[in-house]
């Protein structure tokens, strides 16, 4: 990391929290997160299962943070008119004008669209997704086996952040790696249920191929050659990572949040979501919006990545998780990444002397940091690293 890019981070977190963690995160940045959690780690579903009448503090989010009550109570968002536009992608790719112009759009607007016919075979979907639901649900030593750490947030995990005494959201979760290669340890993926480490193979294998696609896609629209995103985040050694998301049901919704706002750090974030639970909510200007997901579609976002390389003519989008008080949530949430240690920067084709660089470079694996070390905070780790030269 560069010297200013440090200032830039240690501002942005006395100004926010005023927490001070300044000194040893930045120590834990140039050496890595270390192999233990600032306090011992609680299972939300424990939590959950031991029918508590309200949640502990740790979960209770400020009043300004809190998810409005009226949609957690009707389960009906008032801006449920407004939705996340929907991209037929076969038809995009036989060259569809009006297909082309949707997605175009919904990149530039919201950072946001869901993607049908996508190749991915619906059977495949729900396998996965039933795959770790039947997971979430063994007993609770058959799961810590496979507990994380922050070193490489590989496994089971219940925080997203090293902050002593930071509010906590109201998720478990199992994070692990498919690209590169060397990094894909079958020995961290679950052995049970018995059909997982299959199903998810052929998962990741399909879903490399969509951000394949999807990458050419989006470097089609912004004018560029189809292959210059993808030749961007390192060609064929592009990086791939999963975090399954499993919500438990929460007795006071209407004060905790699943996942607090945040845009992903990476590049292609490819959602799959419960067929049966809304949860996930897209920040639209001042309002947000529950994401309604068509049957079969994937959910895409765009990542900070995509916004660092296009010179922010995409944004990567905020988004957040609200909860209920009568259905689990599950949920997985496919990384489609550069290769993390070459720099990115905006991309030269779109810098002008009108529009210089925004981003100064920087590599994915430093990038990254930012979220692991201090968790889930809107926008602001892309917005501080705007360049001030
Ligand atoms: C994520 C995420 C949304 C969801 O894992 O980064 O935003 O619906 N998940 O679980
Ligand atoms: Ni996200």
């Amino acid at each position: 990391m560069n010297h200013q890019n440090e200032i830039m981070i240690k501002k942005e977190t006395t100004d926010k929290n005023g927490l001070n963690t300044l000194s040893d995160q930045d120590n834990d940045t140039k050496k890595g997160l270390g192999e233990k959690w600032p306090e011992p780690t609680v299972r939300v579903q424990s939590l959950a299962e031991s029918n508590l009448a309200t949640v502990p503090d740790r979960y209770i989010k400020p009043p300004s943070e809190r998810p409005d009550q009226t949609i957690i109570i009707n389960h009906q968002p008032k801006t449920a008119a407004i939705n996340i536009p929907v991209v037929d992608l076969s038809s995009l790719l036989s060259g569809s004008e009006d297909e082309k112009e949707r997605i175009s759009e919904a990149c530039r607007e919201f950072g946001f669209f869901q993607v049908i016919n996508h190749g991915v075979r619906p059977e495949l979907m729900e396998a996965a997704r039933e795959a770790w639901r039947s997971f979430f649900n063994l007993p609770v030593e058959a799961k810590e086996v496979y507990s994380n750490s922050p070193s490489t947030y590989e496994g089971y995990g219940s925080r997203l952040g090293v902050e002593k005494g930071a509010i906590l959201d109201w998720n478990d979760y199992y994070f692990l790696h498919y690209l590169p290669l060397v990094l894909k340890d079958l020995n961290k993926w679950p052995s049970l249920p018995f059909n997982i480490r299959e199903v998810m193979d052929e998962y990741g294998e399909e879903l490399v191929k969509l951000g394949e696609r999807l990458a050419r896609v989006l470097s089609s629209i912004l004018g560029l050659k189809e292959e210059q995103l993808q030749e961007a985040f390192g060609g064929e050694d592009v990086g791939a990572c999963m975090r399954v998301n499993y919500y438990p049901k929460c007795p006071r919704p209407e004060l905790a949040l699943g996942l607090s706002p945040h845009s992903d750090p990476g590049g292609i974030t490819i959602l799959l979501p419960d067929d049966k639970v809304v949860g996930l909510q897209v920040r639209y200007r001042d309002t947000w919006i529950t994401v309604n997901s068509h049957p079969h579609a994937f959910v895409v976002n765009l990542g900070d990545q995509i916004q660092i390389l296009s010179n922010s003519i995409y944004k990567s989008s905020e988004h957040r998780v609200i909860v209920n008080s009568q259905k689990e949530r599950v949920s997985l949430a496919f990384f489609y990444n550069p290769k993390s240690d070459i720099p990115i920067q905006p991309l030269q084709q779109l810098v002008t002397s009108n529009n210089p660089p925004l981003y100064p470079p920087m590599s994915f694996d430093e990038y990254r940091l930012f979220i692991r070390t201090q968790g889930p905070r809107g926008k602001s780790y892309v917005e501080s690293h705007i360049s001030s030269c």
